[in-house]
């Protein structure tokens, strides 16, 4: 999605802009650009394509691009095709210019307006109408450029984040209103951007700003207002992440790195939570223990990758503490009328705790009932669904970079399990020894990943076979099942192979028509309860030709009848909760071999973001 990086500075700030948008180039992005106020002149470079293009533009520019005001940007289409004339900062009578996050829904509305007034249009997208409006606004008399972006965030419908600066004003505005924007803090200096990772080389201290509030930053003061246009104090955080914890070292993708990152992440995630053999359940937020305590049903909400981990801890949380939990993605849950029974909690995942849906979603149903519980389980500290739920869990993932979530899934998945131990005791629903059991798991779950990861050779010679094919079928049964949709999900995002997941049990009833020995087909055979079965599954497939490529436990052997199937003895001695999460890890590492071979942009696959900021 559309990042934003700016600043105000007594230094020249186009090195600062560059890498700011490079280190918000995972969030995905078709085009960029940059604009700077040098000399009272509006300056602007825009460029399709990777970052790298808009600076060899920059550089190629016949007078140095210099300036100590400036404000930059990613896009990532929406309304208007990707292209120079799309990219971002729009700029107005060569007098203002902005950078936008998100959509403004009654742009044609407003775009009919302006044309009237005699504004022209050079670009197909809706933040146009933005640069327009405070133009309109700042008049003949040049007003304040506070008071410009007022009036205008008055007209907008729609989500926004905004940085402005303008011809004659030696300051710089941001504003938000449903997508993200955070204010850096240095000596003498302040930057914008969408999130902390943008700013790391220059600072580390940051103000996080609320919805509606709007900043006007001049180099030796900040002066921040709210939605009513009162001036407000917020505070100033001091963040932990180090300007490297989001660079690649000796990794060539940050999806390589961050799936490598994983027992770490886990043990980060765990630490602080669990005292001796049980779960804190303090470690969800001080209020937790009495809105557990009157919980009679779980309602999951997410997108994406965070959806799945949703699906894995609904088996669990029926099977291991009999609370009936719903799982449902967020885009269908905000536009339907759901029946909310009484003492439902509300759970939230996400990565980045930004994601348009899902905040929206959770916003929908504390409208229908204003007294409903809710939960995040949630990457970013300080982002907005941390910011607008009542409980909270952070997982300890660090920055998540690679467009693919890896770490991020792993560690929803250890907090998913936390949770269920979490609710399990305040209702006696689990047994002292159970809980004992869960957290023991819990614990051996570095080590199990670290295992897993070493078949990284062997799954980097199957993943050959997908080098000529155009589809993928991988089946699951239990847990396995969601696990299966998200090793599908993993394969076609980063090599662009098609591929689906289903329940092998639901094989006969359509995706056995596929067989050939075209698809390859990918199936997680844990030695369960339900491993009998999938045998037979399997063997539906391979009478059919089907080339079977399977994840198994030391102790499941598939493979007994003389079959000549392709199989990987991933783990052993997983339980209920560390299995999915174990078997989740050689799926990652065949999408990413996978990739590998077909040549794709890894990190930043194409269409597609990171952070999914607008409907
Ligand atoms: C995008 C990302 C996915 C992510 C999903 C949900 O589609 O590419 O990796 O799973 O959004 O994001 P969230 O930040 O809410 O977990």
């Amino acid at each position: 999605m559309c990042g934003i990086v700016g600043g105000i500075a007594e230094r020249n700030l186009t090195p600062i802009l560059v890498e700011g948008l490079r280190r918000l180039e995972y969030r995905g992005y078709d085009s960029s650009g940059v604009a700077l106020l040098a000399n009272n002149e509006l300056k602007r470079v825009r460029s399709i394509g990777k970052i790298a293009q808009l600076q060899e533009k920059i550089e190629a520019q016949s007078e140095a691009f210099i300036g100590s005001i400036g404000i930059a940007h990613t896009r990532w289409a929406t309304h208007g095709i990707p292209a120079e004339e799309n990219a971002h900062p729009h700029i107005c009578n060569n007098r203002v210019a902005v950078v936008h996050n998100g959509i403004i829904e009654n742009h044609v509305q407003l775009k009919t307006e302006q044309l009237a007034a005699g504004y022209r249009f050079t670009s197909q997208t809706d933040t146009e109408v933005i640069a327009h409006a405070i133009d309109q606004h700042l008049g003949k008399d040049n007003d304040s450029l506070l008071k410009a972006v007022q009036e205008t965030v008055k007209q907008l419908d729609g989500a926004y984040a905004l940085g402005v600066i303008a011809k004659d004003h030696d300051l710089l505005i941001a504003t938000r209103c449903g997508s993200p924007l955070v204010i850096g803090v240095g000596i003498g200096e302040y930057f914008i951007a969408s999130d902390v990772a943008a700013l790391l080389p220059v600072t580390q201290k940051f103000i996080f700003l609320e919805e509606g509030d709007i900043a006007e930053i001049k180099r030796d003061q900040l002066t921040i207002l709210d939605a009513n246009g009162n001036v407000v104090e917020r505070e100033e955080t001091i963040s932990n992440l180090s300007s490297q914890s989001v660079e690649l070292g000796e990794h060539r993708h940050y999806m390589h790195k961050e799936i490598f990152e994983q027992p770490q992440s886990v043990i980060d995630t765990l630490q602080g939570r669990i005292s001796g053999d049980s779960v804190l359940v303090s470690a969800f937020g001080h209020q937790a223990e009495e809105i557990f305590s009157k919980i009679e049903q779980v309602q999951i909400i997410a997108c994406g990758t965070s959806y799945h981990a949703g699906l894995v801890a609904k088996y669990w949380f029926e099977d291991i503490i009999g609370m009936p939990c719903l799982v449902e993605v967020a885009s269908e849950y905000r536009y339907r009328n759901p029946v909310i029974r009484p003492n439902t909690l509300l759970l939230t995942i996400s990565q980045s705790g930004e994601t348009a849906d899902t905040l929206a979603a959770l916003r929908s149903a504390k409208a229908t009932q204003a007294d409903l519980a809710s939960l995040t389980i949630c990457n970013v500290p300080e982002s907005s669904l941390t910011r607008e739920s009542d409980l909270v869990f952070l997982t300890h993932a660090g920055p998540e970079i690679g467009v693919a979530s890896t770490k991020a899934f792993t560690t929803q998945l250890v907090a998913l399990a936390l949770f269920l131990t979490a609710m399990g005791r305040v209702q006696n629903r689990l047994s002292t020894g159970r809980e004992k059991a869960i957290v023991a798991g819990l614990q051996k779950l570095p080590s199990l990943i670290q295992s897993a990861l070493q078949h990284e050779a062997v799954i980097k010679d199957i993943a050959q076979q997908f080098a000529d094919k155009g589809s993928a079928l991988f089946l699951g049964r239990g847990t396995m099942y969601p696990i299966a949709m998200e090793g599908a999900l993993k394969l076609k995002e980063i090599s662009y192979i098609h591929a689906e997941a289903y329940p092998a049990g639901e094989l006969k009833h359509g995706p056995l028509a596929l067989i050939d020995d075209t698809i390859p087909v990918i199936a997680i055979a844990p030695k369960d309860e339900l491993l009998e079965k999938l045998k037979s599954n399997l063997q539906e497939v391979k009478a059919r030709g089907g080339q079977m490529i399977v994840f198994e436990d030391e102790d499941s052997n598939v493979n007994t009848d003389g079959d000549d199937l392709n199989v990987i003895k991933a783990t052993t001695n997983v339980g209920r909760i560390t299995a999915p999460i174990t078997f989740n890890i050689p799926l990652q590492l065949l999408s990413y071999h996978v990739a590998l071979i077909k040549g794709t942009d890894v990190d930043q696959p194409r269409n597609l973001a990171k952070s999914v900021t607008v409907e």
